[in-house]
């Protein structure tokens, strides 16, 4: 399996997925135009097969893993993640097994099922998670998809960028995108810094994550965990692979977003462009509806995800 992260393979990556995903439609709203004083595009990503962008880099990895003879693939997850490889594994006819926190949420927990994938419960902590799959990972003879950290999931995701500028490279001046371990801000800050970098990529954190302190000074976040409502990002470090192509492209570029900011903006996007998004992408419309810089004049925010449980209720 490759070991590069390179405009080349993404391109690769993008010919061997296409075929199994969306590409997923861009959106707009009048209202929200109004509301941020400069026209919004929306790329809906969370109409993407299982429901977020994740299926692009786990698919990508599925696939090589089965060239390579993998008897299976492993991950441990408690989200998108799992979905998204379950999903990939299933299309393709690889074994799956997914180690899965017995705190996961139900919802989360009968999609894997659905995708035919073995469950292994551990306990919550993320000590249990990595022994739990690193065991099962050496018993079956699986291979292991990272969630970010990774060269395959990192290629596989440069699709959504590849699509970007297809369907409106000349229609934006930024995009704006969540941050959570890195694999998505990175895989789309390096083919849009390497093919278009007249178009700025910015990254959006809750504001505990302290990202932009990381990338100028050095400083990672004092915590492992962020308490926030967005809970595709609630990891607080971004992962070795990502750090240094995400300093090299988006240092300055980080926007810290407050849970209140959060939660307006998924209201918003509920009500005004009726699209049942989750709180992790609303975050990244926080970053331009709160804190969008001035020069900006034509932003595009990726909406990476819609899995929310039903019982979610907003105020
Ligand atoms: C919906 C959603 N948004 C954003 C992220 C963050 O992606 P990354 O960890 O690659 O930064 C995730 C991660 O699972 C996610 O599920």
């Amino acid at each position: 399996m490759t070991t590069e992260i390179s405009v080349a393979e993404m391109r690769a990556a993008h010919k061997r997925t296409a075929p199994f995903l969306h590409n997923t439609p861009i959106m707009s709203s009048e209202n929200i135009n109004e509301k941020v004083g400069v026209p919004v595009l929306f790329k809906c990503e969370h109409l993407q097969k299982t429901g977020s962008f994740k299926v692009r880099g786990a698919l990508n990895s599925a696939i090589l893993a089965k060239e390579q003879e993998a008897k299976g693939v492993i991950a441990h997850s408690s989200g998108n993640h799992g979905q998204a490889l379950a999903w990939a594994a299933q299309k393709i006819g690889l074994p799956c097994t997914i180690v899965v926190p017995d705190n996961a949420p139900i919802s989360k927990i009968d999609g894997m099922k659905e995708y035919n994938a073995n469950l292994v419960f551990c306990e919550s902590t993320v000590t249990s998670r990595e022994s739990v799959c690193a065991e099962q990972a050496e018993k079956l003879e699986y291979y292991f998809v990272n969630p970010y950290d990774c060269v395959s999931m990192i290629n596989g995701h440069a699709s959504i960028a590849f699509e970007i500028l297809e369907q409106a490279g000349d229609d934006i001046d930024s995009i704006f995108l969540s941050v959570g371990g890195g694999g998505f801000a990175s895989s789309v800050a390096f083919l849009i810094g390497n093919l278009r970098p007249d178009i700025e990529v910015f990254l959006v954190e809750p504001e505990d994550k302290q990202l932009s302190n990381l990338l100028a000074n050095n400083v990672p976040c004092p915590v492992d965990t962020l308490n926030t409502m967005a809970d595709g990002v609630r990891v607080a470090h971004v992962g070795t692979l990502c750090e240094p192509i995400l300093r090299k492209f988006c240092t300055g570029k980080v926007i810290s977003v407050k849970e209140e900011e959060i939660k307006y903006a998924l209201k918003l996007v509920w009500t005004r462009l009726k699209q049942r998004i989750e709180p992790s992408a609303a975050l990244a419309f926080a970053g331009v509806l709160y804190h969008k810089p001035e020069h900006v004049k034509r932003p595009l925010v990726i909406l990476c995800g819609g899995n929310v449980d039903t019982s979610y209720v907003i105020d």
